[in-house]
């Protein structure tokens, strides 16, 4: 009896003994069981999405493989390394275009990449799912240029690159029929992808409209209001989806939904013959007061609010104050005040859109700096706030170089918000020189850079 109970107090012992090894190696047992599942995976599905329609094809993808019992991995073309091309039968592209024919972020190193590698890849078969839109004159461009880039490395496609416009889905269907044909499918993907990706549309009435650079030299800016019906609800750095005469155009959230109000800044866009924008002429001129427009909300994951509390470095330009407005608002109501605005427009006279709010905010030391840079000279100016420089947003960067290497250093994310050709390329090189690459692109990794450009 005796006996019986000290061989269960050891097996007991013994038990305890091994679970708790497995619990002190389980984070070097996962990462081997990863490192195992990549070295066996024959198909890797990578994907470049700025706004997650191609992220999301990518999983759906991944689940159907894994359900049908493939080793299938799913990364970001920026995360496929060469020892995993080397080491996969088949590559699935997913890949948006973005800007004037380029890549999202989270594929642009990827032709970089391709073109240092010094061996070919002819044993890879692949296929490219390109999506885009035709109202750009750089339709899939980047899923087409990485068709030619994977040719070149003499990789072998299944198919001729399949080209989406806005999502169509008969050419999603046609992408999984031929994946069906080649035998790397055997059921068709089912199709909640569609559904998922477009949220609830819903009627919003305007409620106010006012012009926020009167005599401005540049286009007029308007700060637009919506009514926001029970349960609509948003987070900062979301998008608003203007549905309009069949098509869509995206403006980003300037409010949070505690301001009971769906606030924008859109700029007056007009066409060579001198018509008004199909969007931005509906915003800001032809929709009535208390007339209503269909609208959706685009959450924007990559550009939402910090799980955690960082000082914050918000930079942007023209109506991209909106996207750093809801960032500020949400920050205010969290009460994490290091924020520091470094913002570009054209005049100090006319062209500070939210100067009483911002001045408000400078006041309760909600935001410690604020840098502002107008490219045209004048002489006379309202603004009593922050450092006023002349040029661009990237020249106040660099006269404030040293200031903005201490906030990194002391652990501050960025946050950039709006035009991409105009603005947000010059922006980065000038983080680039600033920081260095290897900050920015820890930054990047942390979640602590992030883009809301158009
Ligand atoms: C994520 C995101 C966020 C955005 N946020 C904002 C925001 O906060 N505020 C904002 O104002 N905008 C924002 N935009 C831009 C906005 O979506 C629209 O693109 C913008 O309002 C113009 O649309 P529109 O329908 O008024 O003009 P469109 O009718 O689409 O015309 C756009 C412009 O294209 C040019 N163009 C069109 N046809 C021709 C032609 N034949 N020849 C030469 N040029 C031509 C003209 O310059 C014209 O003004 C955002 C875009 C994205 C993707
Ligand atoms: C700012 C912006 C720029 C874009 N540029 C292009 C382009 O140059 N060529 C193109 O075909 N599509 C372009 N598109 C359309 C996107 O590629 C398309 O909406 C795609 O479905 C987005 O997929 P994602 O959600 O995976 O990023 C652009 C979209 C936006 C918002």
């Amino acid at each position: 009896m005796l006996s019986a109970s000290l061989f269960m107090q050891a097996g007991l012992l013994l038990v305890g003994y091994f679970v708790f090894t497995l619990f002190c190696y389980r984070k070097v047992i996962v990462a081997k069981w990863q490192t195992h599942k990549q070295r066996n995976a024959k198909t890797l599905i990578a994907y470049a999405s700025e706004s997650g329609s191609g992220k999301k094809l990518a999983h759906e993808l991944h689940t159907e493989l894994k359900t049908q019992g493939d080793l299938a991995l799913c990364l970001t073309l920026n995360q496929v390394t060469e020892q995993q091309l080397n080491q996969t039968d088949t590559l699935l592209i997913i890949a948006s275009t973005y800007g004037e024919g380029e890549a999202p972020d989270n594929g642009r190193h990827f032709l970089d990449k391709l073109s240092k590698l010094k061996s070919t890849l002819s044993h890879l078969n692949y296929a490219v799912l390109a999506l885009g839109d035709r109202e750009y004159s750089q339709y899939c461009q980047f899923g087409l240029a990485l068709n030619q880039a994977l040719k070149s490395k003499l990789c072998k496609p299944l198919f001729e690159p399949i080209l989406v416009n806005k999502l169509d889905e008969n050419s999603i269907n046609e992408w999984n029929s031929n994946l069906l044909s080649k035998g790397l499918l055997k059921q068709a993907v089912p199709r909640s992808m569609l559904s998922a990706t477009h949220p609830p549309i819903q009627q919003l009435k305007l409620t106010d409209r006012q012009q926020v650079n009167i005599n401005s030299p540049g286009a007029p800016l308007f700060e637009i209001n919506l009514a926001v019906p029970s349960g609509l609800t948003w987070q900062a750095g979301d998008i608003a989806r203007l549905h309009i005469q069949d098509t869509v155009r995206e403006y980003s959230i300037a409010s949070v939904p505690q301001e009971q109000s769906l606030k924008l800044l859109v700029r007056e866009q007009k066409h060579p013959s001198g018509e008004l924008g199909l969007g931005s002429g509906w915003l800001c001129h032809q929709a009535d007061l208390n007339s209503t427009q269909a609208f959706s909300i685009r959450a924007n994951t990559k550009f939402n609010p910090l799980g955690m509390h960082k000082k914050l470095i918000l930079i942007g330009n023209g109506s991209g104050l909106a996207g750093l407005r809801g960032h500020l608002k949400h920050r205010e109501i969290k009460q994490h005040h290091e924020n520091w605005l470094l913002y570009g427009e054209r005049c100090a006279e006319h062209d500070l859109p939210w100067h009483r709010e911002l001045t408000e905010w400078f006041n309760a030391k909600h935001l410690t700096e604020i840098d502002l840079a107008f490219s045209r000279q004048s002489t006379n100016s309202n603004i009593k706030v922050g450092r006023c420089h002349s040029g661009y947003v990237q020249d106040a960067m660099l006269a404030q170089q040293t200031k903005l290497k201490d906030w990194v250093n002391n652990g501050a994310a960025i946050f950039i918000c709006g035009s991409l050709q105009g603005m947000a390329k010059d922006v980065e090189s000038m983080l680039l020189d600033i920081l260095g690459e290897p900050v920015l692109s820890r930054l990047e990794r942390q979640g602590l850079y992030r883009k809301d450009v158009y």
